[in-house]
């Protein structure tokens, strides 16, 4: 059994939950007075007996022994969900405001209840499993004080090394209480010379990955914009100073969740260290009337003693097996061309028929209309909120457009922004008061768009049928929901004053809301969700849409750094790259088209360029190039991650592969970045063979055991020129 209860004898410690995937042990043990203490998380252990380690009779503070030094005690130990006010001075996981005023909780054990399987967590996104899959262990708590029950939710998954968590709070007193701060998991440690990776950037540089020691400086990564941000995603990981991919101990925590967030991890002043992830709490408040039940999102756990590799491993068959749930999860998507850097918002709909018509002639299997389709629409400054079709643009209208694409053998595809309005927009005149804004305070504009208050039903429906009408009215096989700004000015009409600090946490289950009903009616739709490229990359998304626009830098050099961080938690399935023209429009880098094409090779491929415009050696190149996909998706997108060398950290070269489940089968897609004069050629380890089998090289006669191309390797040639790339596919020689 995956999950275990065991009462323990003599010692301060009653029982003990302990919580087993294939590799990795999580303990629980709840102590003499009820409080509910982290023993331990690592490599597996067969033996419960390991009431020892949680640290108690070596102090002098146990309650029961000296009740004096209470706050000593609770400010040491160990604990699964410390909460506020009570003596625990860390940072902790859940504060309130009582009907008196005041903030403290406090968490003791009741009961538990073990779960074949894992409940939902309602109307937000979590990761899933049949009862085979998954066990869950529910703890229940109380706040005598305050009449509150706390469920402490943790699921085990039976062949992967992933515990999650998320918890449930319940007011079971006739007095409203507010929470003021609710995350979803802690974790409590030793400091074993921990360093902590975080993925960060801005628009056009999404998740570069930072390292900063942990010590007693908190190292905090947070988003307060309404949605997971381009600037930090909601992913915190811990590793040895020493650990490398292959080797060291990894602790991580991802939060399937695409609002406002917060993370961190500090020392406390005994080399003890405090991991924690949640919704962030500032502008947080939840009503929590008599009955009421507040269920914060999912935090997934991985902890790895094979080093950062088999954690991102981890997470890439969590995410694919356990999380996206569209037909389109284990299929080949349809190559896109996609209009937008092809012409921004200079098109009609002759345009988009001729870049269609060279498409389809090339291998392209979708056309996607980009943004400026709609009511005036001809640059950034109107018309969202009103999803009519701009005829006059569009003549024939969509559905003429749509079938004229489907003639050429495409399928058709579409962007929307429907969280959004512009001020110049018939909806905005119409209601003014459907914009997220503060009473007698000019909202800040952004991008020229306020946001709408999706917290109110009439304002989502709204937004839904006109989503939805399109839809209906032609052949639309792809949808792009794009999100090109974020939240300011908190304020809705619709929420009394005491509930405005639930607005955040409400948007986001409104656009939750939003895409379940949208792929509800349209099932078999591919949903692509975007926020200014990257903003909104994050495991919540990932349950609506099986794919998000990884960045809006597509430059083949940026791409590099970009991926990398992302795939070291979301799987390549997941990431949207496209082949793009030249001079790059971000960053202005004239790189070759091949490189391009094997750098959108790590995730969905498709092309953002005028194919009736590029030069024509590119054009040639691209029934090769999308033959290439077909031949090597199925593998990619399935296939084990191995990163094999980081241009980030050494700024000349970058190889990572992608090997097949059962290894007969790897990729490793090779970039000499940087040129070097008169060097030698490089020589690449391989990583994820199978070190007993032979192996032949595409266009080489010999075979090479994988042994060799893993421990002596394989040398790549210099080539000529900066930017070059190879692809090295290796298979099983007979
Ligand atoms: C931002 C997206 O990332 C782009 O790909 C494009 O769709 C624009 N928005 C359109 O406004």
């Amino acid at each position: 059994m995956p999950v275990n209860h065991y009462e323990v004898k003599n010692s301060y410690v009653k029982d003990i939950f302990k919580l087993d995937t294939p590799n990795t042990t999580y303990c629980i043990g709840i102590v003499d007075e009820g409080y509910v203490g982290h023993i331990y998380y690592g490599k597996k252990i067969e033996d419960p007996g390991i009431e020892h380690i949680l640290r108690i009779d070596e102090m002098p503070w146990v309650p029961s022994k000296n009740n004096r030094d209470k706050s000593s005690f609770l400010d040491s130990f160990p604990m699964e969900f410390p909460t506020h006010g009570i003596g625990d001075y860390r940072e902790d996981c859940l504060s309130v405001e009582s009907s008196g005023g005041n903030f403290a909780v406090g968490l003791i054990y009741d009961s538990y209840e073990i779960i074949n399987g894992k409940n939902k967590i309602s109307g937000l996104p979590s990761t899933f499993g049949s009862d085979k899959d998954v066990t869950s262990l529910v703890i229940h708590c109380i706040d005598e004080p305050l009449k509150l029950s706390i469920d402490l939710i943790y699921s085990v998954f039976e062949d992967l090394d992933v515990i999650t968590r998320s918890v449930k709070v319940t007011n079971n007193s006739k007095d409203s209480v507010f929470l003021k701060k609710i995350y979803s998991a802690c974790l409590d440690m030793d400091n074993d010379d921990f360093v902590a990776v975080t993925l960060h950037g801005s628009w056009a540089r999404e998740r570069h990955m930072v390292e900063s020691e942990v010590n007693r400086a908190r190292v905090s990564i947070d988003s307060t914009r309404g949605e997971s941000s381009h600037q930090m995603n909601p992913f915190l990981m811990i590793k040895n100073a020493d650990a490398t991919d292959e080797s060291g101990e990894v602790y991580a925590m991802n939060f399937v969740y695409s609002g406002n967030f917060h993370a961190s991890v500090a020392e406390d002043q005994f080399g003890q260290i405090r991991m924690l992830m949640g919704i962030n709490s500032e502008d947080f408040k939840w009503k929590l009337r008599e009955g009421d039940t507040f269920e914060a999102p999912e935090v997934v756990m991985v902890y790895s003693s094979f080093g950062t590799g088999h954690m991102t491993r981890t997470f890439h068959d969590l995410y694919r097996k356990h999380l996206i749930r569209s037909p389109y999860k284990d299929k080949k998507r349809p190559i896109l061309i996609n209009n937008w850097e092809a012409t921004y918002f200079d098109f009609n709909e002759e345009k988009l028929i001729s870049i269609a018509r060279e498409a389809s002639k090339l291998g392209i299997e979708m056309l996607v209309m980009d943004d400026g389709w709609f009511g005036h629409r001809e640059d950034d400054n109107t018309s969202l909120g009103d999803w009519i079709v701009n005829e006059e643009k569009l003549k024939g209208g969509l559905k003429y457009l749509a079938d004229e694409v489907n003639k050429l053998g495409m399928k058709f595809g579409i962007w929307f922004e429907p969280e959004m309005v512009s001020p110049l927009s018939d909806l905005y005149r119409e209601h003014p008061d459907w914009a997220i804004a503060i009473p007698g305070r000019v909202p800040t504009l952004s991008r020229n768009q306020y946001v709408l208050d999706i917290t109110r039903e009439e304002v989502r429906d709204y937004v839904y049928e006109s989503v939805a009408k399109v839809l209906r009215s032609a052949n639309i096989e792809y949808v792009k929901w794009d999100m090109n700004r974020q939240l300011s000015d908190i304020g809705s009409v619709s929420l009394p004053k005491e509930r405005m600090g639930e607005l955040f946490h409400r948007y986001v289950l409104g656009v939750y809301d939003l895409q379940e009903r949208l792929i509800s009616e349209f099932p078999n739709l591919l949903l692509e969700n975007c926020s200014g490229g990257g903003a909104r990359f994050d495991p919540g998304m990932l349950f609506y849409g099986p794919q998000i626009w990884c960045s809006d830098d597509t430059d083949a050099v940026e791409r590099l750094i970009i991926q990398e961080g992302t795939a070291l938690v979301y799987p390549l399935s997941s990431m949207g790259a496209h082949v793009s023209d030249c001079p790059n429009h971000t960053v202005g880098r004239v790189t070759p088209f091949e490189t391009r094409g094997h750098v959108a090779l790590a995730g969905t491929f498709g092309y953002e360029l005028d194919v009736t415009k590029i030069p024509k050696e590119d054009k040639d190149m691209i029934p090769s190039q999308t033959k290439m996909y077909h031949k090597y998706n199925d593998l990619v997108r399935e296939g084990d991650y191995y990163r094999v060398a980081s241009y980030s950290k050494n700024g000349q070269y970058d190889c990572y592969g992608v090997v097949s489940k059962d290894k007969k089968e790897a990729l490793y897609t090779y970039v000499q970045v940087m040129m070097r004069p008169n060097y030698h050629s490089r020589k690449i380890k391989f990583k994820g063979l199978d070190p007993k089998r032979n192996y032949k090289i595409e266009g080489e006669d010999r075979t090479y055991t994988g042994e060799i191309l893993m421990n002596a390797g394989y040398l790549v040639k210099n080539m000529w020129g900066d930017f070059k790339s190879c692809l090295i596919h290796i298979m099983e020689a007979d």
